[in-house]
């Protein structure tokens, strides 16, 4: 595969779960180095939202780990609680290991039902992932399930697909429910800005929730 197909693969955002496992199994070795290559900014973004609305001594889930790059960003932003990742590719869980960022790793799909009691978490960031989440009500309202009363969420979504999921209307409806309050959400930021063309045309929006 090379790095054009791979970005054209990225920019079209799958969503088949073995096709995306697969993908990422077989980009765990070089994906930090492509992702610092392609200036990518999510992950301390987010910590910075945890961080500013949340209690950094907290319990964290890291949801989408992938290789470790959030959870670093975690740790060097402040987060000092015990920090559990979680993502479908192996290959990349291990990378997560051994970057000694996490105390506990596991396989999980955020696509089905977590394996984490109600309220097991304060803090729970999830970047970069969401792309391959088609429902994203359920997996929100899953989050806040995991996450304790007054605990914060962070997530980021490309904005294109932000529009194509109505992930707009899908906040009100958690709003109205009482399920979450809002307590930031950022217009369209740079996202990967030093990818390939139309992947670096494509911004991101950072929301924080508290869960109620
Ligand atoms: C762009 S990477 C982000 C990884 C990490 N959070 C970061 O910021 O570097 C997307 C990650 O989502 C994972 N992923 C995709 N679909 C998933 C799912 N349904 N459940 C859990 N993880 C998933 C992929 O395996 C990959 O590691």
């Amino acid at each position: 595969m090379t790095a054009e197909n791979d970005e054209a693969w990225l920019t079209s955002a799958p969503t088949e779960p073995d096709e995306v496992r697969r993908f990422y199994d077989e980009w765990a070795d070089r994906y930090d180095v492509d992702l610092a290559d392609w200036d990518y900014r999510a992950p301390a973004r987010l910590t910075a939202m945890l961080v500013e609305f949340g209690d950094a001594t907290a319990d964290a889930l890291d949801a989408g780990c992938g290789t470790g790059l959030s959870g670093r960003a975690l740790r060097a932003g402040g987060c000092t609680g015990r920090l559990v990742g979680i993502d479908v590719s192996v290959p990349s869980l291990e990378r997560a290991a051994a970057s000694g960022a996490y105390d506990e790793v596991q396989q999980g799909d955020l696509n089905r039902s977590l394996a984490f009691d109600d309220g097991r978490f304060g803090l729970l960031a999830c970047v970069g992932v969401l792309t391959y989440v088609p429902d994203v009500e359920r997996c929100w309202r899953e989050f806040a399930r995991v996450v304790q009363p007054g605990g914060v969420i962070a997530c980021s979504q490309r904005d294109d697909i932000w529009r194509e999921r109505h992930c707009d209307d899908v906040l009100d409806r958690l709003t109205t429910d009482g399920v979450v309050e809002v307590l930031a959400l950022s217009d369209p930021e740079p996202y990967l800005p030093q990818s390939g063309d139309e992947m670096a045309s494509i911004g991101a929006r950072y929301l924080a929730l508290r869960v109620l």
